[in-house]
């Protein structure tokens, strides 16, 4: 044991790997082990481990200008260069672009926004978000509101009603469909149910839904085809904004630029992190569209300062390297060899589904799940999260990092610049694992 508090861990645990270096793909523990980073760290490192290129940026950088704040309207060189890229890029008219350092404070950034907004747009009830079950959103107490994960809510207290957080159904169809329901008719369904809690709410009291485009932690949740055009349509309808969280799938992650573009969504509102250094350091993006912006701007001298801004924001530092990364990103076509690659990883993901212990596989482009169940026929889920947690611990013991979620699923997400060959060996372990956990739940008669 050390003197550390370890994040999303039972305190009572002690260290379980130690991390010492890195290089492409690979992670190599305190012992000199090998592992294939099959989670991209936590869906992060996209350009893997040890990019030259990044490394001398990020030097450039600080010799030039190690730190300067953003408050008052004070900027810098690199900042500006970063909020006009993400601007040119992101699916969205005009956008704005406030910056901080994680996912999670993003996201607290535009419900902040969102009550801004509310205030100088006249509208002071508009302030209510609807976030999905099994939504992740991060771990402020705001973002934790918004994410859906009970291990995330245990303990805290958290102030749903006070920030005005509303659910929904998730997009989980293997989960969620009812007895002999169609993919089409459980879309219709979730369009349905969004309506009618936006009437019942009030749809003058409801300024956005936040959803991403694939949920990642929630269990690598592909939504079923129409999906976002039905429920785009039915916030259209009520004038309440698309809020995408692309933390995990902006960046190439379903081998599209954004994954809004793969899934047919028209965000007003967007959080980056994660992939947007390729998590060579700290950095995310809350962006709005510039009526919004603009709608804030008309009258933001009568109602006084937006009172929130965090000492990183515009972190140069972090500024400098998402910019190179983004410049990677375009010059080595990234997104189009995720694109590739990733449709090779779902080919060889989809092979195990005849296996006895998986239930659904799941995914799109490069990030991908299985559903461990203790009946395939009837969908039986086992109990708690340990039959994961044992696949996952199989596959670490054999050199491969997987990530088990909730509901015994079990995730991939490697970094977008593996190659075909490092996808077999990613299957090839996985495979394995998955083989020793059948053994072990028929030992354990837990089958
Ligand atoms: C979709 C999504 N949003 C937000 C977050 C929170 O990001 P962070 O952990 O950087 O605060 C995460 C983290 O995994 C995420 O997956």
């Amino acid at each position: 044991m050390t003197s550390m508090i370890y994040p999303t861990t039972n305190p009572a645990m002690s260290e379980t790997m130690v991390v010492a270096r890195a290089e492409g793909p690979y992670i190599y523990d305190k012992q000199g082990k090998r592992y294939l980073e099959g989670m991209a760290g936590l869906w992060c490192t996209a350009l893997g481990y040890g990019n030259g290129e990044i490394i001398e940026a990020a030097e450039r950088q600080m010799r030039e200008l190690s730190f300067s704040h953003m408050f008052g309207g004070k900027t810098h060189p690199s900042a500006i260069e970063l909020a006009d890229k993400l601007a040119a890029m992101v699916p969205m008219q005009d956008g704005r672009v406030f910056l901080g350092s994680s996912g999670s404070d993003a996201n607290d950034t535009l419900l902040k926004l969102i009550r801004y907004h509310a205030e100088t747009s006249g509208q002071p009830d508009r302030i209510k978000v609807i976030a999905r079950e099994q939504g992740y959103h991060g771990v402020t107490l705001a973002s934790a509101a918004l994410t859906a994960i009970p291990t995330n809510h245990a303990h805290f207290q958290l102030p749903f009603e006070a920030l005005g957080v509303l659910r929904t159904g998730s997009a989980n169809y293997y989960r969620g469909a009812n007895d002999g329901e169609s993919e089409a008719d459980f879309v219709a369904r979730r369009a349905e149910e969004l309506e009618a809690l936006i009437l019942a709410e009030g749809p003058e009291t409801i300024a956005a839904m936040i959803a991403e485009p694939v949920s990642g932690a929630g269990g690598v949740i592909v939504p079923p085809e129409g999906y976002f055009e039905a429920i785009q349509t039915v916030l259209d309808r009520y004038g309440v904004w698309l809020w995408d969280d692309e933390v995990i799938c902006g960046f190439g992650r379903l081998g599209t630029d954004f994954g809004a573009n793969k899934m047919s969504m028209r965000p007003k509102m967007m959080t980056l992190a994660k992939a947007l250094s390729s998590a060579y350091v700290p950095v995310s993006a809350a962006i709005v569209q510039g009526d919004i912006a603009d709608c804030i701007n008309a009258s933001a001298t009568e109602v006084g300062v937006f009172g929130h801004g965090y000492t990183y924001s515009g972190h140069p530092l972090g500024c400098a390297v998402a910019s190179k990364v983004i410049d990677i990103y375009v010059r080595d076509k990234i997104f189009d060899h995720a694109a590739t690659v990733g449709d090779y990883l779902q080919a060889r993901l989809n092979e195990f589904a005849d296996h006895p212990l998986v239930g659904e596989v799941s995914g799109v482009g490069m990030i991908g799940a299985v559903e461990l169940v203790a009946d395939k026929a009837s969908r039986q889920p086992f109990d708690g999260m340990k039959v994961g947690q044992f696949c996952a611990k199989a596959a670490e013991d054999n050199g491969l990092v997987i990530r088990p979620l909730g509901g015994n699923r079990v995730a991939v997400c490697p970094p977008l610049i593996i190659e075909t060959t490092h996808v077999d060996e990613l299957m090839e372990k996985f495979g394995a694992a998955l083989n020793l956990t059948l053994d072990w739940v028929t030992a354990e008669r837990l089958i």
